[in-house]
């Protein structure tokens, strides 16, 4: 096949468009077909043969590649890594609802991008978690009816975490909960925090019990990458050591938070964002209380492809 004809059928087989709620992320809608192609080739793997065999998760991006015509692995390692998008959404547009299928589907994509970390909190390379009406653990992940402000991931882990990938699973009496994105060049005050002396130092980052990691990382809030200027925070688990620096952390995440740039996106079921770590921060909306709300994701993340 020449390359005329491959780009052609490539372009078929899936699209990459603005996304409605946010300019600069993309929304990539696939053929059908080719989802449904993706999980015959795949049906043969199961879940655990992906949570023992880290080959094998590459095995499944090679397969969704190819499903989609052969450049679309290519193409969303760009989007993820270029600095004036660095983030889209794709589904399995109804293809399937069964969740085997959604971890197969998120594992291909994450691994189109590079590999992935290792989840402490769950004990392989991805986290399933519920958001339910009572919650009794340690941190604002499972807390529904709390705004989780705006963070990066990978704070307080020795690895690098330039990918971050989140997936629905199941949503039931959810109104509320929206993922809350921040591109980091969209906000205006941020030169004022990035460029303070304290914009540059070290801080300490230590994690919960729930979390399963007892080292403490050391890591500067702003720091210059491949990808230009990034950053490092959550507010949770970072450790002021005087009241100098509690005031600037304070003050930073409120103007984070009450930025024009920080915007709600909604995520249908079987759906999954990407958002490059390194400049992009994410949170969660609130809630509106329910006795019966249930939503699970899946979170993914890594590193890119050398
Ligand atoms: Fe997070």
């Amino acid at each position: 096949m020449n390359a005329p004809t491959e780009a052609k059928l490539a372009h078929q087989l899936f699209s990459v468009n603005p996304h409605p709620q946010h300019d600069r992320l993309r929304k990539i809608e696939l053929s059908e077909d080719a989802i449904d192609g993706f999980l015959e080739a795949v049906k043969h793997i199961d879940v655990q043969n992906l949570q023992y065999v880290p080959f094998m998760r590459f095995i499944l991006g090679q397969e969704l590649d190819r499903a989609l015509g052969g450049n679309f692995g290519s193409t969303i390692s760009q989007l993820a890594q270029d600095r004036s998008s660095g983030g889209f959404t794709v589904g399995v547009q109804g293809v399937t609802t069964n969740s085997d299928d959604y971890v197969k589907f998120g594992t291909a994509v994450g691994h189109l991008l590079g590999p992935s970390n290792h989840d402490a909190m769950s004990g392989t390379y991805y986290a399933r978690f519920l958001v339910k009406d009572t919650d009794s653990s340690d941190s604002y992940l499972r807390q529904a009816y709390r705004l989780f402000t705006l963070h990066t991931d990978g704070t307080y882990v020795e690895e690098e975490t330039h990918w971050l990938l989140m997936m629905k699973f199941e949503e039931k009496n959810a109104v509320g909960g929206e993922s809350r994105l921040m591109h980091i060049d969209d906000w205006k005050e941020r030169d004022e925090f990035a460029l303070a002396p304290m914009g540059a130092l070290p801080f300490q980052y230590k994690s919960p019990g729930s979390k399963n990691v007892s080292a403490t990382v050391e890591r500067p809030l702003f720091f210059h990458s491949k990808f230009g200027l990034a950053m490092s925070f959550i507010d949770q688990f970072v450790q002021p050591r005087n009241t100098t620096e509690a005031r600037f952390l304070h003050d930073m995440s409120a103007s984070m938070e009450q930025s024009p740039a920080t915007k709600e996106i909604s995520l249908p079921v079987g759906d999954l964002v990407v958002a490059n770590n390194y400049f992009w921060l994410h949170g969660r909306a609130p809630f509106e209380k329910n006795p019966e709300l249930h939503r699970e994701l899946m979170r993914q993340r890594g590193t890119f492809a050398e």
